[in-house]
């Protein structure tokens, strides 16, 4: 409920008509002096239109103005002020929190209507970079946000697991590789191999074109350059797997490049059919220059396929297999032309709902300014990272609260979480700068404080002994409007997030139902008025819930005690 727009609603009526309504919603202030009232509506423009005295206005139109959020209106120099009637609203809104519980803030935008999400999509045989966890924790919010939306996704990991860079692997493989070095550290080795290589081709040029002949050789189905590849891929799932199972997030497909070699020749077939295809030094491009593009490469002249020509296969084919509404591609801004090339080229195949695909960008990760790299053997290794986050978010768990049952489980939570929020809490575009410490702050804008918050409602609730059948839902406390104002929004903020592919909005909404509930926490001794407790306890009850969610969107959990 939007308490202006209702207040503009009416007054429109009243007015019959006589002023837009998104102009007097405009017109709305907010009283100086809370004894004037929640809102006031100045009468001296209406003044010179209807040609009388502001004052006689006011007064006629604080007649008229009714509904049943307000519990007073009155007319004051020419203004009308309304008093709204706390009473009432704030016992609705707890009802309703209390009785849909997580389910409160669920939309039906979607109505069932399936979105793919394309994020994560790391690369076999490297590390997992910064930039593929950035896209891990914004798409998995976006789905679980879109899911609240009313839409029903499909999570898609399209690993980089295609392409020449895997002929090059194989032939440093052959030439310098050790199969139980890779075995110990997959990861590790397979990047030293891949590093060496582009070291030896500097002065040995040759090597790359090896290099190239054994992605053909793969493209063609040879079997001892598939077995290889084979074994490079699920080394790599492997070791990614333990970064999707510390963060708690799934896929709903691994259908990554190489799943799309046999789904390419008939896009081929088809470009070529509407004379999109065209030679340009040995290759076939399609020419984007009415685009103002440079032009899209879809097959090199060896005949191996590319990125985009993967990446064109893998739209038709979800399209087909799961009648999308929305796609979507969470990818760093670096592939923003790649994304402009790769709708244009649908566009001009004839495909309607080329409009229905969206890149979702990102910024960079940056320490100390500088963008975090994992090349020239610098790496950074996530797992490591995370795990740090965890053993430091222990430490913490240790000095607060050492008595804890569940320390280690609560120590994942928050190390996790401190690590998805920080990434979360700023505008997807922005660069992030990249600092353990500042994250696991139990104070500030962090994911711990927000957890923190929830697993202090948890204790009240505890220690109060709730009983919620004999709640009374209104609470009388100054410092309880804001948190029920706050409670309001909450749909709103689900559905702006969605419609901006923006889930920092719901992280900052957590971070503000927090500020304002610990305000009230520190003002108000929600358990030692016998009277009240019951009240006030399912007002936190709310507020639990609520943040619970929140978190939940953000693919965050919130332990009971911590
Ligand atoms: N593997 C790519 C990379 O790491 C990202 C893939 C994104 N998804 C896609 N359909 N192109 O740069």
């Amino acid at each position: 409920m939007n308490f202006k727009s209702e207040f503009a609603e009416v007054l429109f009526s009243s007015l019959n008509g006589e002023l837009e309504k998104n102009k007097l919603e405009g017109m709305i202030e907010k009283p100086r002096f809370e004894h004037m009232g929640d809102m006031a509506f100045p009468c001296f423009e209406l003044s010179k239109i209807f040609r009388k005295a502001p004052h006689s206005i006011a007064l006629e139109l604080s007649e008229k103005v009714q509904t049943s959020i307000f519990e007073n209106v009155e007319a004051v120099n020419g203004y009308v002020n309304v008093f709204l009637n706390k009473k009432m609203i704030s016992s609705e809104v707890i009802k309703d929190v209390l009785s849909k519980k997580g389910q409160y803030g669920n939309m039906n935008n979607g109505n069932g209507e399936t979105i793919t999400l394309d994020f994560s999509s790391p690369n076999i045989a490297k590390p997992f970079s910064m930039g593929h966890l950035r896209s891990t924790v914004i798409g998995n919010a976006l789905t679980l946000i879109a899911e609240k939306n009313g839409f029903s996704t499909v999570r898609i990991n399209h690993l980089g697991d295609w392409g020449t860079q895997f002929g090059k692997l194989i032939v440093a493989y052959k030439m310098w590789g050790n199969e139980e070095e890779i075995k110990k550290d997959p990861i590790k080795e397979l990047l030293k191999l891949y590093i060496k290589f582009h070291d030896e081709a500097e002065r040995h040029p040759e090597l790359n074109d090896k290099g190239r002949a054994w992605f053909k050789m793969l493209e063609d189905s040879n079997e001892e350059a598939l077995e290889l590849w084979k074994w490079f891929r699920e080394e790599s799932l492997k070791e990614f797997s333990k970064i999707y199972d510390l963060l708690g997030i799934t896929f709903d497909s691994y259908d990554g490049e190489a799943f799309y070699n046999d789904k390419m020749e008939s896009i081929v077939q088809l470009l070529n059919d509407n004379n999109l295809l065209m030679e340009s030094e040995g290759a076939q491009v399609v020419s984007l220059n009415d685009e103002s593009l440079p032009p899209c490469l879809i097959k090199k002249k060896d005949g191996t396929t590319l990125y985009a020509t993967r990446d064109l296969a893998a739209a038709v084919y979800r399209k087909t297999t799961y009648q999308f509404a929305k796609s979507m591609y969470v990818v760093g801004n670096e592939q923003a032309l790649h994304f402009k090339q790769l709708f244009m080229v649908l566009k001009k195949m004839g495909y309607e709902w080329h409009k229905d695909l969206v890149h979702v960008p990102f910024g960079m990760i940056l320490k100390e300014g500088k963008k975090m790299s994992t090349r020239k053997g610098k790496v950074v290794l996530l797992e490591d990272v995370v795990r740090e986050a965890i053993d430091l978010a222990l430490d913490e768990i240790m000095k607060k609260n050492p008595g804890l049952s569940s320390k280690e489980e609560v120590a994942r939570q928050v190390g996790t979480g401190a690590v998805i929020f920080h990434d979360l809490k700023h505008y997807r575009q922005n660069d992030i700068e990249f600092s353990l410490k500042d994250m696991l702050k139990f104070e500030g804008k962090t994911g711990p404080y927000v957890q923190y918050t929830h697993a202090r409602a948890a204790s009240l609730l505890r220690k109060g002994a709730y009983k919620e059948t004999s709640a009374a839902f209104f609470v009388d406390d100054k410092e309880a409007w804001p948190i029920i104002t706050a409670l309001m929004s909450f749909p709103d903020v689900v559905q702006r997030a969605f419609t901006e592919y923006d889930p920092s909005q719901v992280a900052k909404y957590v971070i503000d139902l927090s500020q304002v509930f610990n305000k009230f926490y520190s003002h108000v001794r929600i358990l030692d008025n016998d009277e009240l407790k019951q009240a006030r306890l399912s007002l936190v009850l709310a507020v639990k819930i609520v943040l619970k969610e929140g978190l939940r969107l953000l693919g965050v959990k919130a332990p009971e005690e911590m």
